[in-house]
């Protein structure tokens, strides 16, 4: 696995990140106007189920978030009852890009999904980052599809 840059950390995100981890989301996608109270909910939910969400941050050297992304263990009935690891919402500081920090923070999601007992882990991305993703040793399969509401 590659190592961080001197002074880096990565670790499960803490219910103070809120500022740091939401910053840093809105790279990926609209992140909305969250309330105090709407983060702690869902902090205390994803919290109370640890066992199925995972999400981490990577810290720089003054200890300010800038980078984030989240596994989800799917509990099956196929394969023998298995698990599905699904990467989600990768997302790295325009500022902190290309220091290989997506990269970390893909390879310490993907051996918690496999010491958790994962036959695989999958995600869905943008033609643009095919390229990331493959360095990260994954490979095309299949087509992603939406529904929104
Ligand atoms: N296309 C092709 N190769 C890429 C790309 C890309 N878009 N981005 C990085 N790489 C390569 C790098 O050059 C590097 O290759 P090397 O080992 O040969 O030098 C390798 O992939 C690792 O790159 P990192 O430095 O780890 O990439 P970075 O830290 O910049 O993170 C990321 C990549 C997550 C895509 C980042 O640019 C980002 O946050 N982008 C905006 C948000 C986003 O699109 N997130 C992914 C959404 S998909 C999902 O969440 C499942």
């Amino acid at each position: 696995t590659s190592a961080l840059p001197t002074g880096y950390a990565i670790r499960p995100i803490q219910k103070s990140d809120k500022q740091g981890v939401l910053d840093v989301l809105a790279v990926l996608t609209t992140v909305g106007d969250i309330s105090n109270e709407s983060w702690d909910d869902r902090f205390d939910y994803i919290s109370k189920h640890d066992d199925t969400y995972t999400i981490l941050c990577i810290t720089d050297e003054a200890g300010k978030v800038c980078a984030t992304g989240s596994l989800i263990v799917e509990r099956k009935f196929i394969r023998n009852c298995g698990l599905v690891g699904h990467i989600e919402d990768i997302a790295v500081a325009k500022e902190q890009q290309g220091k290989k920090l997506g990269l970390r923070m893909i390879q310490a999601l993907d051996s918690i999904a496999e010491a958790s007992g994962c036959y695989k882990s999958i995600l869905d991305c943008s033609e643009s980052n095919q390229g990331f993703y493959e360095k990260c040793g994954f490979k095309l399969a299949g087509v992603e599809m939406a529904h929104y509401y």
